[in-house]
């Protein structure tokens, strides 16, 4: 059901909350997202010939939908890696829906991150890359497969390199198994040998396939 489907005050949490009763597997993604960008950080991939944690890492999160995850990715990546201040968290996200816009917004600030900047577009636009980044990493749950195809796909995952930094990470969950409903002639909803196809032929190395559980995988892999 779409968050146009819901009413009420809480009507974005009961969206929220239909997507969790539905796909129980977005929970172990959710958490697989996060492990991915934490250990990443830890390993200095950003950096490597840097010793010490970055006191600066900039995320950027594609579809923030109720923004939990983008929560959650805030408070462990200021917590992760090695001894020293914590690092401050950079945070973009980029949505299509006015309301969730403001959500995340308000969430976020609420929960006390102030480094935070929620941009209202559309990731079929060619422009929504304009202007923001570059990025240390950035990470999408459940949204790609909505873009409507390999064509969108491969469009948004070459924009996406071009706004990472050198050594930058993307992790993206989402479906990897077709619905009955799909239409065989236009999938969206594809395999995880064909995210590793494209994006290896794009240019991203080290793709990882960190898990895939139901309907879903969480895949990562890196600008050079
Ligand atoms: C199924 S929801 C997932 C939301 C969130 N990532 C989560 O897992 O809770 C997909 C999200 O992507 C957003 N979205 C879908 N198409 C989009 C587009 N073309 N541009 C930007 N955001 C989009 C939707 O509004 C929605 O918030």
């Amino acid at each position: 059901m779409a968050l146009s489907d819901f009413t009420g005050p809480d009507y974005i949490d009961a969206w929220t909350a239909d997507l969790d009763r539905r796909w129980p597997e977005r929970a172990m993604m959710a958490e697989c997202v996060v492990r991915a960008l934490v250990r990443w950080c830890n390993e200095g991939v950003v950096d490597p010939s840097e010793e010490k944690r970055h006191a600066v890492i900039r995320v950027l999160e594609l579809g923030v939908g109720a923004a939990g995850l983008a929560r959650s990715v805030l408070n462990s990546l200021a917590d992760a890696s090695g001894e020293g201040p914590p690092a401050t968290v950079e945070y973009t996200g980029i949505e299509i829906e006015p309301a969730l816009v403001l959500h995340g917004k308000e969430l976020l600030e609420t929960a006390g991150h102030r480094d935070i900047r929620l941009v209202h577009a559309d990731l079929k636009d060619v422009a929504w890359t304009a202007g923001i980044g570059p990025f240390d990493a950035a990470f999408s749950l459940q949204t790609f497969h909505d873009l409507g195809g390999i064509d969108a796909l491969e469009a948004v995952y070459r924009q996406i390199l071009g706004i990472l930094a050198p050594g930058g990470l993307l992790v993206n969950a989402d479906f990897v198994v077709p619905f009955e409903k799909d239409d065989p002639e236009r999938p969206r909803r594809l395999p995880v040998e064909t995210h590793k196809v494209l994006l290896s032929s794009l240019g991203y190395v080290d793709f990882r396939c960190e898990m895939q559980r139901g309907k879903k995988a969480c895949m990562a892999a890196r600008r050079p």
